[in-house]
């Protein structure tokens, strides 16, 4: 019986060579910009101990409760590979003594994550956030700096048409009037909601705010929901006004969408979403990049009281959003072939001292007659073709077939790098 062959996982999905140059494009664009705003990079591990979800995310929600690849290792402890990047990144903070040297600091990161979601068009089960995190100020000017970084992004990535939704969720000293009021007004609603909804009711009641599913979304439009914008406290209600103030100011447009509540718990204050195209959150599409402020975050995790804010963007969702994206010109690359034996050897010798004076240089390992090493090369791209055989060894030249033009020449070997600078400049 014939082995079969093993696939990748389901939503664990190869990226090619046709594709790669994207990403490379995505990435160079992200640090491009991190590096105008003054961010640093930070590289944290894939694994982290499932307590640091589960007291960040939180609990309750489908993350953490549902989505999580957690096991438990040989030592008998229980690791989760990371389903978001910001609370490594407070881990992080805490364990180098960022929160005490230096406070105000800001990170970015560009990583995989992991979520056992359900596959389908621009979700996955590993996916790549390009996302950022800054430390230490708790005015909303950290808020718009943090937002006008996200919009810069995508414009400089190349997305015409996007849409920033933002809401204030409020803080814990008026959070939980708002669930009271929120659970009051939902229980008589129950019976009519989601299955999913209707567990959220009394465990997760802001998520019963932006359910996916239509009749949630119709039943909750046709009423008149407790608005969170109503229940804030002085505090918070000046925090929003000041950043939209702020907003206008920088010329940030964005909408205010009172159902959008975000899926992770560890928010305060601020909460934002960016969608394609002019329609916004009323499209329901998902979001292209989210985040907020997390003010309680650093404390919950053992450190000290200190304000955050940050936001990751979805490199798999920005990517079918983008125009196509013109492959970069490719550098002339240089094939070498050999003739005879004894020529062999001497061809990776030579392309090792092209490539040390940065030449792209293709070597061809699997020898052959003249002809069909001819056609590998051109097939490669190479517009040069450098060909070594006895008689070449013999008086120390090279051969130096133009595959273009269909000319050849005989350049003294010793003259070959700078004979090569001046074809290919
Ligand atoms: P999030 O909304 O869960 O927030 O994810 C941020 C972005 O990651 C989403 O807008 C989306 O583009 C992308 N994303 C999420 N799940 C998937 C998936 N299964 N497949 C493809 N793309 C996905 C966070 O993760 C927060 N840590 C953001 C943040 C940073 N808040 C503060 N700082």
């Amino acid at each position: 019986m014939a082995n079969k062959t093993v696939q990748s996982v389901r939503g664990f999905v190869d990226l090619l060579p046709e594709d790669a140059w994207k990403w490379q494009f995505l990435e160079a664009t992200a640090r491009e910009v991190f590096q105008l705003y003054g961010f640093e990079e930070i590289r944290t591990p894939l694994l982290e101990k499932t307590d640091l979800f589960s007291r960040s995310v939180g609990e309750a929600t489908d993350i953490v409760g549902k989505e999580m690849y957690t096991f438990t290792d040989r030592s008998g402890d229980s690791l989760s590979l990371r389903p978001e990047g910001t609370a490594p990144v407070v881990r992080a903070y805490l364990e180098h003594g960022f929160a005490k040297s230096h406070p105000e600091s800001s990170f970015y990161y560009l990583a995989p994550m992991f979520r056992h979601e359900r596959p389908q068009h621009g979700r996955l089960r590993q996916f790549h956030q390009i996302g950022a995190e800054l430390f230490g100020i708790p005015g909303p000017e950290a808020d718009a700096e943090i937002i006008s970084l996200q919009a810069d992004l995508l414009s400089r990535m190349g997305l015409k048409d996007f849409s920033l939704a933002i809401n204030s969720l409020g803080c814990r000293a008026c959070q939980p009037e708002y669930h009271r009021r929120l659970v009051g007004f939902l229980e008589p609603l129950a019976p009519k909601l989601c299955p999913n909804c209707q567990k959220r009711v009394r465990g997760n009641p802001l998520r019963v705010l932006d359910c996916k599913e239509a009749e949630c979304r119709a039943l909750l439009r046709s009423q008149s929901v407790p608005r969170i914008s109503d229940s804030l406290c002085p505090a918070c209600s000046e925090h929003f006004s000041e950043l939209q103030a702020i907003l206008k100011t920088m010329g940030l447009e964005f909408t205010l969408d009172p159902f959008l509540v975000r899926g992770l718990d560890y928010y305060t204050r601020t909460a934002f979403e960016i969608y394609p195209g002019k329609s916004g959150s009323q499209s329901r599409t998902d979001a292209i990049s989210a985040g907020g402020r997390y003010d309680e975050l650093i404390s919950d995790l053992g450190g000290p009281a200190l304000p955050a804010v940050g936001f990751a963007l979805g490199m798999e969702r920005i990517l079918l959003q983008l125009p196509e994206i013109p492959p970069p010109a490719k550098k002339p690359a240089v094939a070498l072939l050999a003739m005879g034996v004894s020529a062999r050897r001497l061809v990776q010798k030579l392309a090792r001292e092209l490539r040390e004076n940065g030449f792209p240089a293709r070597a061809d390992l699997k020898g052959g007659s003249f002809k069909a090493q001819i056609h590998r090369a051109d097939r490669a791209g190479a517009g040069l073709v450098l060909i070594l055989g006895e008689d070449e060894i013999r008086d120390q030249t090279v051969m130096v077939k133009d595959l273009k033009k269909s000319e050849q020449e005989k350049i003294p070997a010793k003259d070959l790098v700078a004979y090569l600078r001046n074809k290919l400049s």
